[in-house]
């Protein structure tokens, strides 16, 4: 077996446990360095001598997304600005997005983290690995530039959209990995099919790295045999740094979660209490090497349970189930992240339109897309003309706030179903719900 870091990787688990206080603690002092959790812990009336296990760590509050967005954009800083070297912000124009900010430091072990997670499923540095994320602060796109850099793969960052190009860099550079949303995967299997190209035969592709929106097993295997490659599941989020945070060995049986880098908990949602191992609930995360911004008992809002037992892999680290979804309303669609909240703020911007409206996402011809269909108001006009121009600026304003383009379809007052009681507002009728 092969290791990035095998003393690491294969650490007993009472020895990962010690590894982690020491550094929980370390965290702790960091984070008194941050004007948030500075009046957090001192609201609380914690101190950091009363923390002797990592059960102590439960009299901390949980670090919630409106606390991010409360505390925008600075707040959470632990060290001075000028240290920070880059920030990754959300999207949305309409209400303050979430800033998480990184020193070199920190970049650097993002990095080491994400090259762990590609050599453990057999990336090396004689691969051409090609990475088909949104570059900018989409974390996919430099979070997996730079673990790849460090794996010392020849990189490829073609970045999202416009499948025949991709195509073409895969065939003409021999690109052997990629790193791709599922849902596009199918999409770029559908390219390859329409030109003619067999992946096995015309491509040098044989390990891809598929994640950043939940996906069946049977999705899974579809892509693989699609593809001809071994795809891999892999989780990581913005917060806590974007990818790397959870990966699957090759036994392709749950996420390994890098206990080095964070500590894990699940909790029932509603209670807040611990779940025991092996049931589903909501994963809590506190970094652990993390100096720009430490986060404490982030409640992520993903759904997931830990896989109880040991990995024939020899890792040590803690395995997470395949992700259920979100114990929140947040839909991720084609690898961007939204809440139905940022629509209709924008819609509700506009005096010829209703308060009825209706999302609904569906795969149409192996590509996800969303449709709103939204009523007029009473102003409503049959003027063809008038109504083309209001619809292209509402999808203009949409597109700015959400960073993909929907399908938008005014419709006439009274024509939606009434929305009684608590409104359903979003029908995803995509396979993995
Ligand atoms: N990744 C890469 N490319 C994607 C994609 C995805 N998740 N979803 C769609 N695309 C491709 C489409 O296939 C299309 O290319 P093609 O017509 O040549 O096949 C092109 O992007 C534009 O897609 P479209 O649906 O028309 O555009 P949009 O305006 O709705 O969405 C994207 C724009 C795709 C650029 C935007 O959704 C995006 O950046 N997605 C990637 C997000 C990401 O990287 N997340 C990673 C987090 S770790
Ligand atoms: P972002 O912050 O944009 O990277 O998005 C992070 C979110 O994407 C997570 O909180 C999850 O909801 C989702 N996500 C990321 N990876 C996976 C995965 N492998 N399976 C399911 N959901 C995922
Ligand atoms: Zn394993």
């Amino acid at each position: 077996m092969q290791y990035w870091q095998k003393e690491i990787e294969t650490m007993p688990h009472k020895e990962l446990v010690e590894f982690q206080l020491k550094r929980l603690k370390e965290t702790l002092h960091s984070a008194m360095n941050s004007p948030f959790y500075k009046k957090v812990l001192s609201d609380s009336n914690i101190s950091i001598e009363d923390i002797d296990s990592l059960d102590d760590l439960q009299k901390i509050p949980f670090t919630t997304k409106e606390d991010l967005r409360s505390n925008y954009p600075f707040n959470m800083a632990a060290i001075p600005l000028r240290q920070c070297t880059r920030l990754h912000s959300s999207s949305g124009t309409t209400g303050d997005p979430t800033v998480i900010l990184h020193s070199a430091k920190d970049l650097d072990q993002w990095a080491n983290q994400v090259a762990r997670c590609m050599y453990m499923v057999g990336i090396r540095d004689e691969d051409i690995f090609q990475n088909t994320s949104g570059y900018g602060m989409f974390t996919g796109g430099l979070g997996f530039q730079y673990g790849a850099e460090k794996l010392g793969a020849l990189t490829v960052p073609a970045a999202a959209g416009n499948s025949r190009r991709q195509l073409k860099f895969i065939k003409d550079f021999g690109t052997t990995c990629l790193h791709i949303i599922p849902s596009y995967a199918t999409r770029l299997a559908e390219v390859m099919s329409d030109e003619g190209i067999d992946p096995r035969k015309d491509t040098k592709l044989h390990t891809i790295c598929i994640g950043a929106e939940p996906h069946s097993e049977e999705q899974r295997k579809r892509i693989e045999e699609l593809l001809g490659v071994k795809a891999y599941n892999c989780f990581g989020m913005s917060e806590m740094n974007g990818p790397g945070v959870a990966f699957e060995c090759k036994e392709q049986n749950g996420l390994h979660i890098w206990e080095d880098y964070t500590i894990i908990e699940i909790i029932d949602p509603i209670t807040l209490k611990p779940v025991p191992d092996g049931e589903v609930g909501e994963l809590v995360l506190t970094t652990l090497n993390r100096e720009a911004m430490p986060l404490l008992r982030y409640r992520t809002r993903d759904l997931t349970s830990i896989i109880p037992g040991d990995c024939p892999c020899g890792r040590t680290h803690r395995r997470l189930a395949r992700f259920q979804g979100r114990s929140d309303d947040m839909i991720i669609l084609k690898g961007v992240n939204l809440f139905p909240i940022q629509i209709e703020t924008v819609l509700m911007q506009f005096k010829e339109l209703g308060n009825n409206y209706l999302i609904t996402i569906d795969t149409v011809k192996n590509s996800d897309e969303m449709l709103i269909e939204v009523e007029l108001s009473d102003l409503f006009t049959d003027d063809y003309g008038v109504l083309q121009t209001l619809s292209k600026t509402i999808t203009r304003q949409l597109k700015d706030e959400l960073l993909l383009t929907p399908r938008l379809k005014l419709v006439a007052k009274g024509s939606l179903p009434v929305q009684e009681g608590k409104a359903v507002r979003v029908k995803d009728l995509r396979k993995f719900n």
